[in-house]
C-alpha cells in the first residue's frame, strides 16, 4: 500500500532522476523520501499548503505564544487589527500601528499574510454606522482602496467582504447598513480591492457555508458562480469553520469545497476551531484537514488563533494547544493527516516544462568551516516555488547558520523547519536552527522555504557556517 504522499513523492523524484545530471541526483537522495514533517507548516507545504493562525497583536509579546506561532504557521491574519473599526477610528484617519506590527512580525519571520477584512456590517467604527445611501458607498469604497492600497504587495489574500449573508433558510443577503446601498455593493468592494492591490487574492469569506444542504451555502455559491460568469474580480471564497456540537462538521464538507472550486476560485479554509476535547475534537479536526486535502484548489487552512486561552471561545477549548501551550490530541491528529499528504494544490503554467524557463544550475557550496549547504527544487507554481536547503555536517559540530541569497525581485515569503532573520534588502535570509544545531558527522538536516519569483526562476545561492 502506498500513500498519495508516496505516491507523489515517487513521482517527483522519477522526474527529478529524469530530468537532472548524476551530480545533483545525489542532491535528490540526501533530502530523506518518507520522512514525516515535524511542524503544521512544513507538513502543509508538502502538498502546496499553507497552514495559518489568527495573531493578536497583545500577544506578540508573548514568547510561548510566539514561539508557538513562528514555529508551525506560515500564514497570518489579524484577528481583529485590520478590521475597519482598528483601520479607520475617525473618518478620514487612518490607525496602522496595530496592523502594521502582525504584518511586519509575519514578515519578518517569513510568512503571508491574509487580510481581514475590508468590508463587513460589523466591527465598523461609529462614524460609519451612522451613515446610509451614497454617503455610505462612497465611505465603504474609500476605505477599502486606502486599506488595499496602503498594504499593497504584503497580502496573499483580501477578505474583501465578510459575512454578507443571513443565516436560516431564506438565502437572502443579510440586512445591514452596507446591504441597504444596493445589492451590487460587495461587486463594487471586489473591484475596488482589485484596483488598489491586483496582486492580492481577493476572497469573499463567511460562516454557516459548510454543509452544501443549506440555503446560506447555495446563496453564496450562486453569488459567486454570478460574479465568475459577469467578470467580477472574485479568486477565492474563504469558510470560516466555526464547529462546535451544535453546529458540527457535516459529512458533505467536501462536496460544499469541491463544488466551490468548480466554479474556479481556490477556497481556503479561514478561522478554523472545533469546541470539544480529545479524540472527538482529534476526529474532526483530521476531517475538516482531509477534505481541504482532498481539494485541488484548497489552499490553504488557518486555525483562529493558537492555544485554547487566545480563543474568541476560550472555554470551548476550540484550538490546537492547551493554556500552556502543550500540543493536543487535535494537533497530532491535524499533522498526521497533513503528513498523510494530499492532491497537489494544482501548477498552471507549469515552469518545468521544456522551452518555457532557463535551466537552473545546482547550487552546493563547499562548506564554510565543516557543514555543507545543499540546494534542491520542491513544488512549483506559476507565482512561487519550494526550495529546501540540506545541511550536512562534515565533522561533528555545535551549531550551523545558513544564508540564502535570492535575486531581486524574488522573494522568500515562506520558511519552515528553522529561524530566518533578514538582512536590510530583504534578499539575503540567515537561516539558523530552531532548537539545538549540533549534528555528528555525516548528519544532516534540512530546511525549507517557498519563493515568489515575480518571473525570476534562478535558484537561490547557500553558504554554510559551523560552530
Ligand atoms: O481590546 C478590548 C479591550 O481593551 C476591552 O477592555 C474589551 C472589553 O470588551 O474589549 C476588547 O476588544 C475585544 C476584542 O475582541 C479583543 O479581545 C472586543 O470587545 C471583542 O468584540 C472582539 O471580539 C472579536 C470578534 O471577532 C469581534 O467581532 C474576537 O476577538 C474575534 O476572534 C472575532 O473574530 C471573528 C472574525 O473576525 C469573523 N468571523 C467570526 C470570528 C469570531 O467571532
Amino acid at each position: 500500500m502506498t500513500t498519495p504522499r508516496q505516491r507523489y513523492r515517487r513521482g517527483r523524484l522519477a522526474a527529478a532522476f529524469g530530468g537532472l545530471a548524476a551530480a545533483t541526483l545525489a542532491v535528490t537522495l540526501a533530502v530523506p523520501a518518507a520522512a514525516a514533517a515535524s511542524t503544521l507548516q512544513a507538513a502543509a507545504a508538502e502538498s502546496g499548503r499553507y497552514f495559518g493562525t489568527a495573531i493578536a497583536a497583545s500577544r506578540l509579546n508573548d514568547g510561548t505564544y510566539t514561539t508557538i506561532a513562528n514555529r508551525e504557521f506560515n500564514m497570518i491574519t489579524a484577528e481583529n487589527e485590520m478590521k475597519m473599526d482598528a483601520m479607520q477610528p475617525s473618518r478620514g484617519q487612518f490607525n496602522w500601528s496595530s496592523g502594521d506590527r502582525i504584518v511586519n512580525w509575519a514578515r519578518q519571520n517569513g510568512k503571508q499574510v491574509r487580510g481581514h477584512a475590508l468590508a463587513w456590517h460589523s466591527q465598523q467604527p461609529g462614524w460609519m454606522q451612522n451613515m446610509s445611501g451614497s454617503q455610505l458607498r462612497t465611505a465603504m469604497l474609500d476605505h477599502v482602496t486606502q486599506v488595499a492600497s496602503y498594504y499593497r504587495g504584503k497580502i496573499y489574500a483580501w477578505d474583501v467582504v465578510n459575512e454578507a449573508f443571513a443565516d436560516g433558510s431564506s438565502g437572502a443577503r443579510r440586512d445591514s447598513n452596507l446591504q441597504r446601498t444596493g445589492n451590487d455593493w460587495i461587486e463594487a468592494a471586489f473591484r475596488a480591492a482589485r484596483a488598489a492591490d491586483p496582486g492580492a487574492k481577493l476572497c469573499y469569506n463567511d460562516y454557516n457555508t459548510d454543509n452544501w444542504q443549506h440555503a446560506k451555502t447555495q446563496a453564496v455559491y450562486n453569488m459567486v458562480k454570478d460574479f465568475k460568469a459577469r467578470g467580477v474580480p472574485i479568486d477565492c471564497v474563504g469558510f470560516q469553520a466555526h464547529f462546535n456540537s451544535g453546529n458540527p462538521v457535516p459529512s458533505n464538507y467536501h462536496t460544499t469545497l469541491q463544488n466551490f472550486a468548480d466554479l474556479g476560485v481556490d477556497v481556503q479554509i479561514t478561522e478554523l476551531d472545533i469546541e470539544g476535547s480529545g479524540s472527538s475534537q482529534a476526529q474532526q479536526y483530521q476531517g475538516v484537514v482531509q477534505a481541504c486535502l482532498s481539494v485541488a484548489r484548497c489552499t490553504g487552512i488557518t486555525v483562529w488563533g493558537v492555544r485554547d486561552t487566545d480563543s474568541w471561545r476560550a472555554s470551548g477549548t476550540p484550538l490546537l494547544f492547551d493554556g500552556s501551550g502543550n500540543k493536543k490530541a487535535a494537533y497530532t491528529s491535524v499533522l498526521n493527516q497533513l503528513n498523510q499528504g494530499g492532491t497537489p494544490v494544482p501548477n498552471p503554467g507549469n515552469p518545468t516544462q521544456p522551452g518555457t524557463t532557463p535551466t537552473p544550475t545546482p547550487t552546493q557550496n563547499p562548506g564554510t568551516g565543516s557543514c555543507t549547504a545543499t540546494y534542491s527544487e520542491g513544488q512549483k507554481w506559476n507565482d512561487r516555488f519550494n526550495g529546501t536547503v540540506t545541511i550536512r555536517a562534515n565533522t561533528a559540530i555545535s551549531g550551523w547558520s545558513s544564508t540564502v541569497t535570492v535575486r531581486q525581485p524574488q522573494r522568500i515569503i515562506a520558511t519552515w523547519n528553522g529561524s530566518p532573520t533578514w538582512d536590510s534588502s530583504g534578499n539575503v535570509m540567515t537561516m539558523r536552527p530552531s532548537g539545538s544545531g549540533a549534528l555528528a558527522a555525516g548528519q544532516t538536516v534540512s530546511f525549507g522555504f517557498t519563493v515568489q519569483h515575480n518571473g525570476d526562476w534562478t535558484w537561490p545561492t547557500l553558504t554554510c557556517s559551523a560552530s
